[in-house]
């Protein structure tokens, strides 16, 4: 299974500055070195995180493949089509959400989706569809003729959390808050049990499948089991335990400029 990592979050950081540090650019090598497949960035209507310019840059300086999350906003999709990432993974988006809170609503007469998966698919990049873990959406998926599906392991993720650290990966997105112990394992169980079989289904239909929202370093190891899920999407855990693998060499190296 690849690894895709998602590395927005190293711009939220650098956007809370507005100075180029972190300089965003430089996780492309280290991507690369440490053995992942893709890189994964989501240029946002809002701009929060990702910039016009990010995109362009990391495109000229990536060696590994670059999967682009966008909205289906057909000006959004014009920028993607130009810059011809390797792929577009069509995700839907509210500004006031935190993060990618549900999978795409898709249906075979959404207009604004078919044309964008034409207007992409003409500009050659390949299209994959974010998506929640139901036989209507894989095969209307299948219907729509993308290459990819992103399965949204969000819920997945958010029981998984609440279960065994009480803590959702994102509590905005949160609605089982309510749920006992024994109700919230039958619901990770039965999550975990649609995605391998909606995982089959893609397959059997001829979808290279993708999964990806909220994994981490405890999660992971349920999702890994899947195997026709051909690659994994992975962003805010990693960034994050970055910060702690680092933040001791960040200090010896400060602390010697500051001491002498
Ligand atoms: N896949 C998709 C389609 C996403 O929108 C995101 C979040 O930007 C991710 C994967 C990565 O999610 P996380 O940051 O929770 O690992």
């Amino acid at each position: 299974m690849d690894l895709g990592v998602n590395i927005d979050h190293i711009a939220v950081l650098r956007e809370a500055r507005m100075v180029n540090n972190p300089n965003f650019i430089d996780a492309l090598s280290i991507c690369e070195r440490a053995g992942a497949k893709q890189i994964t960035i989501h240029l946002r209507e809002d701009r929060r995180h990702v910039q016009d310019k990010d995109v362009v840059d990391v495109l000229a300086h990536s060696v590994l493949p670059v999967n682009l999350e966008c909205a289906i906003e057909p000006t959004i999709i014009d920028i993607v089509c130009n810059l011809k990432p390797h792929r577009a993974t069509l995700v839907p988006e509210k500004r006031e959400e935190v993060t990618t809170e549900g999978g795409l609503a898709i249906s075979t007469d959404n207009t604004r989706l078919i044309d964008a998966i034409e207007k992409l698919h003409d500009s050659e990049v390949d299209v994959s569809l974010f998506i929640d873990p139901t036989v209507e959406a894989v095969e209307t998926s299948k219907e729509l003729g993308v290459e990819w599906i992103e399965l949204h392991t969000g819920r997945y993720s958010n029981l998984y959390g609440m279960l065994y650290s009480n803590l959702p990966h994102t509590k905005h997105a949160v609605k089982e808050f309510d749920l006992s112990r024994k109700e919230l394992k039958e619901q990770l169980d039965k999550e975990l049990e649609q995605l391998k079989e909606i995982s089959v289904l893609a397959k059997e239909l001829g979808l290279k499948v993708a999964a990806g929202h909220g994994l981490n370093y405890q999660n992971v190891k349920d999702i890994v089991e899947i195997e026709q899920i051909e690659e994994l999407n992975i962003g805010q855990s990693i960034v994050a335990r970055s910060i702690f693998s680092g933040l001791y060499k960040a200090i010896i190296d400060m602390k010697e400029l500051v001491n002498g």
